[in-house]
């Protein structure tokens, strides 16, 4: 049974089709990077991929169940087990960052203690590497300090799937590697990572595949070695696509 896969998978919104026939099964244990030109559907595929829009035709299944069709617990289930982090980071803005990290894992650990939600807490801010005020709201903090929670809320029940999309981007250098070693922790930890980026040194070192997007379809489904052979994608990969 595959464990993360779309079939025949198309999506349209306001009467335009954003992606179309997409097929492919993500592999359980491995890193898959989407790369494509801005706009070209990308996030979409990764929404898709994670059960959050849901396809107009085709279906998205996780370990054999259709995730459209899945009844509440094994919703809260999946929800539990695949955590995003999108590209627009999409912190709730009425809530503080504690709120904000504690409400996962109120859903999901609901016999968690008080205590021991403000100790996973802790935990996940030092090793996301933010040390600044819990008590702010997501307007206060800077574009890559709201990656950094963002990012600090996904792991926060421990996923084992993880959707990441450009999730360097607005981050300094140490905060960059700081995640890529979280993500390596991941990867090492038998857990199957999902990202978008336009870093060709990002995806060169932590993608096992990589699949090219292009107007909303699979365009190309390349492994590791073609990535480092393959002299087209080596080009791609370092100039990106200019759309
Ligand atoms: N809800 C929506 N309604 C209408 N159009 C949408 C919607 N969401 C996305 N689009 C359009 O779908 C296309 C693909 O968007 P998507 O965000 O998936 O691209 P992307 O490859 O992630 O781009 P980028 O690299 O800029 O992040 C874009 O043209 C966008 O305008
Ligand atoms: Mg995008």
């Amino acid at each position: 049974m595959a464990f993360l896969e779309l079939s025949n998978v198309n999506f349209s919104a306001q009467d335009r089709v954003l992606v179309k026939n997409f097929s492919y099964q993500y592999e359980e244990g491995k890193t898959t990077a989407l790369v494509g030109p801005s706009g070209d559907g990308k996030s979409t595929v990764l929404k898709l991929s994670a059960g959050l829009l849901v396809p107009n035709k085709g279906e998205v299944s996780f370990r054999g169940k259709n995730i459209a069709h899945m009844n509440h617990k094994e919703n809260l289930e999946f929800r539990r087990e695949a955590a995003v982090v999108f590209q627009d980071s999409a912190l709730w803005a009425n809530q503080n960052l504690f709120e904000i990290l504690e409400l996962p894992l109120r859903i999901h650990f609901p016999r968690m203690t008080r205590k021991e939600r403000e100790e996973r807490i802790d935990q996940v801010l030092k090793a996301v590497g933010y040390r600044k005020e819990l008590g702010f709201r997501p307007s206060q903090l800077s574009m890559g300090e709201q990656k950094l929670i963002a990012f600090a809320r996904a792991i926060i029940c421990r996923p084992g799937l993880l959707f990441l999309d450009e999730w360097t981007e607005s981050l300094d250098d140490s905060a960059a590697q700081r995640l890529v070693r979280l993500v390596r922790r991941h990867q090492e930890e038998g857990h199957t990572v999902i990202f978008v980026s336009h870093d060709p040194r990002l995806i060169r070192s932590l993608a096992d595949h990589v699949l090219m997007i292009m107007g909303g379809e699979l365009y190309a489904k390349l492994t590791r070695d073609q990535i480092e052979s393959d002299e087209d994608i080596a080009r791609y990969l370092e100039q990106g696509i200019t759309a």
